[in-house]
């Protein structure tokens, strides 16, 4: 009988390391995959002590940024024709499959992404369901909910998280790159696309999208009656892949808070997410662009509106016609109707 008893004690701490395993793993996990030992755990707890000092350090801010300066008027924008637009994106519109009718979450007031808003990575969570996991790598860092940028008690400036960011050496992209492509357009800007990271041209200008992608989204952008000068561009990994490959879990990971911090520092009216990597690392769902393209998501109070990445148009131009009708969506936000004035 007492032969069993070492046995059963065993048994017995297996089964609690089970259960506090599978606890830490769901209140942490927040959509990567983790293993959860005893290192891991200690690491856990740092990064709980981490992300509860900056809960209280945004919850004390105040009112984002001075009420000071109103946002530069903005030069009248035609909205484009139709025809002008079917130049734009080179694909014949035909008959535009209708716009949703429903009105899409965005219609809501917008919940600014105030300093004061808690942060997703705040919100408790449920364990992701298994097809949503993200492999990280263990080596990779973690993405804990600290903010690069961010001073207690204030909505970030994009000068401030460019400083942060430096000379960046966090991830293994810095050896190969000419220059940091850090972001561009309308600190003011009510709209923001962000890509998935820069191409040859970007990485010798240090400005997103100026290559053969970026000329046709000016394009898009012009279709949709803003200029570059209305809107802020951005990426998720600010350095170029050697040979414009993929951007790696661990890049993403280095660099994804600089570009929560520059979200919060925009704080805009609505999100276009070019292309899988934005809209994956943004959403944490690994749902295939694909399927996620042309419908209404959140990012943290914000309206997120998934589409191809243009890139990816340039490839497949017969999927055009599908990025003007999710583009169609986000001038509706706005106000502005294709083949009209306003
Ligand atoms: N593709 C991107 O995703 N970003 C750029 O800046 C350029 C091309």
């Amino acid at each position: 009988m007492n032969d069993d008893t070492p046995d059963s004690a065993q048994e017995l701490a297996d089964v609690l390391q089970d259960v506090r395993r599978h606890l830490l793993w769901q209140e942490e996990t927040a959509g990567r995959a983790l293993l959860v030992d005893a290192k891991v755990a200690a690491e856990l707890q740092q990064q709980r002590a981490a992300a509860s000092s900056v809960r209280s350090m945004i919850a004390r801010a105040k009112t984002p940024e001075p009420a000071a300066a109103p946002p530069p008027p903005r030069p009248p924008a035609e909205s484009p024709s139709r025809d002008t637009l079917h130049a734009a994106m080179k694909q014949p519109l035909g008959a535009a499959r209708p716009l949703a009718a429903a009105a899409p979450p965005a219609a809501a007031p917008r919940a600014p992404m105030a300093a004061s808003r808690p942060l997703a990575s705040e919100a408790p969570r449920a364990a992701p369901a298994a097809g949503m996991l993200l492999e990280v790598p263990p080596s990779a860092p973690r993405y804990n909910g600290a903010l690069p940028g961010v001073v207690e008690g204030e909505r970030p400036t994009l000068d401030q998280i460019r400083r942060e960011l430096g000379d960046c050496r966090r991830c293994k992209l810095c050896t190969g790159r000419k220059n940091i492509v850090f972001g561009s357009g309308n600190p003011r800007a009510d709209l923001v696309f962000v890509g998935e990271g820069p191409g040859e041209n970007e990485d010798l200008q240090g400005v997103p999208f100026v290559g053969a992608a970026g000329d046709l989204l000016t394009k898009m952008i012009g279709a949709m009656g803003f200029t570059r000068n209305d809107v802020y561009i951005a990426n998720v990994v600010k350095c170029r892949p050697p040979g414009n490959r993929n951007p790696e879990p661990d890049e993403i990971a280095a660099c994804e808070p600089f570009l929560r911090s520059q979200l919060l520092a925009l704080q805009p009216k609505v999100i276009v997410a070019l292309g899988k990597f934005a809209a994956q690392t943004l959403l944490r769902d690994t749902t295939p662009i694909t399927r996620m393209r042309g419908k209404w998501r959140q990012y943290e109070g914000i309206q997120l509106m998934p589409t191809f990445h243009p890139a990816y148009l340039l490839r497949n131009s017969a999927e055009k016609r599908k990025a003007w009708e999710d583009l169609q969506q986000v001038m509706k936000l706005f106000g502005k109707h294709p083949g009209s004035s306003a």
